[in-house]
């Protein structure tokens, strides 16, 4: 049952529809349940999903408005639910050990006041999150925010969220997680399905990118040889758009661009390549095709400034965390940060409330990339390895890539809530190996 490639039509995502809608909150039953989707065509997978969708319905939160989400896990193994790149409470931030047992519901409350971004909601229990992930668990939470109306960005259908990721399947079909596992899972899947082509009119689309792997890294341009016009990073919008001749993302990243297919004509294929492994390039090199149809009217624009960042605090404390892993063939299967695998009873690093620090991250490994997620604070990627990073990371953070060797170092403000929270790789087979690490802000 192998797939062939863009032949398939890319699933839209539907969205999830609240239960209620108060003067101040969004009310949404979520069922977190095992079911099967046609992924490979002619087989029904088992899949493990929010609301029953593999590839994912989409949560439409607004700035300023609340999100009350009741979670109710259906399925037979403990589960916890993070909003990656929320600035959360630590209650409802999805901890670890903050697990939904099987049969009982748990509540969670998103705030919603931090600016408009492609967030994401996945599974975060302990020592598991990396196959519940690889089973379906994740869909994007997209925080609208009206302030940023205005812009005239392309929106509605032409706003469309693109969540990527890879799969391994069993000669049954099946998804077949083995861990830290990447050239095998080389069949890719936007939206859920295998390579998916997207119908597009000629005119500007806004494409939100959201790498949901486990492991691989995306790094993409259009076989046109066309850039992509970038607004958007992990945290919103980019304070400017720019020409990005390709996108890389890591697990976790996010990265929304405009397109305009009014340059092509009727019937033109364009194809998203992919220009990093592991694994066989005539799989792993594509990810998806867009087919041009016929023009449809464009009032949107994509004016020359977007979003203005917060000004950069003076950090008051350095702090340096090394991230280790026994290389591929060593027989070994530890991962630490700074010496040490994640234990949920050990708090590593105490940062008082209000301060802003800086951070630098290193990858110890010769050839293993890593990246570097922190949960509640966004961050401004400063350098890495001595030299200032690119437009494409000039925004608000919460995951930066790291490759082998490498340096980065960031810049953190811990001005929102107090508690304990983790920082891990967000490859998530490291981390949950051990790649993991606590913070308590006090
Ligand atoms: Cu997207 Cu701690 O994770
Ligand atoms: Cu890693």
């Amino acid at each position: 049952a192998a797939a062939a490639k863009f032949t398939r039509a890319l699933p839209i995502l539907g969205t999830q529809k609240p239960l209620a809608r108060t003067s101040t909150t969004d009310v949404y039953a979520s069922r977190i349940v095992d079911t099967t989707a046609e992924i490979l065509p002619g087989v029904r997978s088992t899949v493990r999903t929010y609301d029953g969708s593999f590839s994912g319905t989409v949560v439409r939160a607004t700035r300023g408005r609340r999100v009350l989400m009741v979670q109710t896990n259906k399925t037979s193994d403990p589960s916890s639910v993070h909003l990656h790149g929320g600035v959360t409470p630590q209650r409802w931030d999805g901890g670890g050990m903050a697990v939904i047992a099987p049969g009982k519901s748990k509540e969670y409350v998103y705030a919603n006041t931090q600016p408009g971004a492609t967030l994401w909601q996945h599974d975060h229990v302990h020592h598991a999150h990396a196959e519940n992930v690889f089973r379906g668990l994740a869909r994007p939470y997209l925080l609208h925010d009206p302030a940023q109306d205005a812009l005239n960005l392309p929106s509605g259908e032409y706003d469309v969220p693109l969540v990527l990721r890879d799969a391994r399947f069993d000669s049954d079909g099946q998804l077949a997680y083995v861990m830290d596992d990447a050239e095998g899972r080389s069949t890719i899947l936007v939206n859920g399905v295998p390579w998916p082509v997207m119908k597009v009119k000629a005119r500007r689309y806004r494409l939100r990118f959201i790498n949901a792997a486990n492991l691989r890294f995306f790094v993409m341009a259009l076989s046109t040889g066309t850039p992509f016009t970038q607004i958007g990073g992990d945290g919103g919008l980019l304070p400017a758009p720019w020409q990005a001749p390709v996108i890389a993302i890591s697990p976790g990243e996010r990265a929304e661009v405009v397109v305009d297919f009014s340059a092509y004509p009727k019937g033109t294929v364009l194809t998203l390549d992919n220009y990093i492994g592991p694994g066989p390039m005539e799989d792993v090199g594509k990810v998806m095709a867009f087919e041009v149809g016929d023009p449809a009217p464009d009032t949107s624009t994509v004016p020359a400034s977007l979003a203005p960042l917060p000004a950069l605090k003076p950090a008051a404390v350095r702090r340096r965390f090394e991230l280790a892993m026994d290389e591929p063939g060593s027989g070994g299967m530890a991962a630490t940060i700074n010496g040490l695998a994640f234990d949920h009873d050990r708090i590593d690093t105490t940062v008082p409330w209000g301060s802003t620090e800086e951070w630098t991250v290193v990858n110890t490994n010769a050839t293993l990339p890593h990246n570097f997620h922190t949960h509640l604070v966004p961050f401004r990627v400063l350098s890495r390895d001595g030299k200032p990073v690119g437009l494409d990371e000039s925004g608000l953070k919460d995951t930066v890539q790291i490759f082998p060797g490498q340096t980065v170092v960031l810049r953190l403000t811990f001005d929102s809530h107090r508690g304990v929270y983790p920082y891990h790789c967000h490859m998530l087979d490291h981390s949950d190996m051990g790649m993991m690490a606590q913070m308590k802000v006090v």
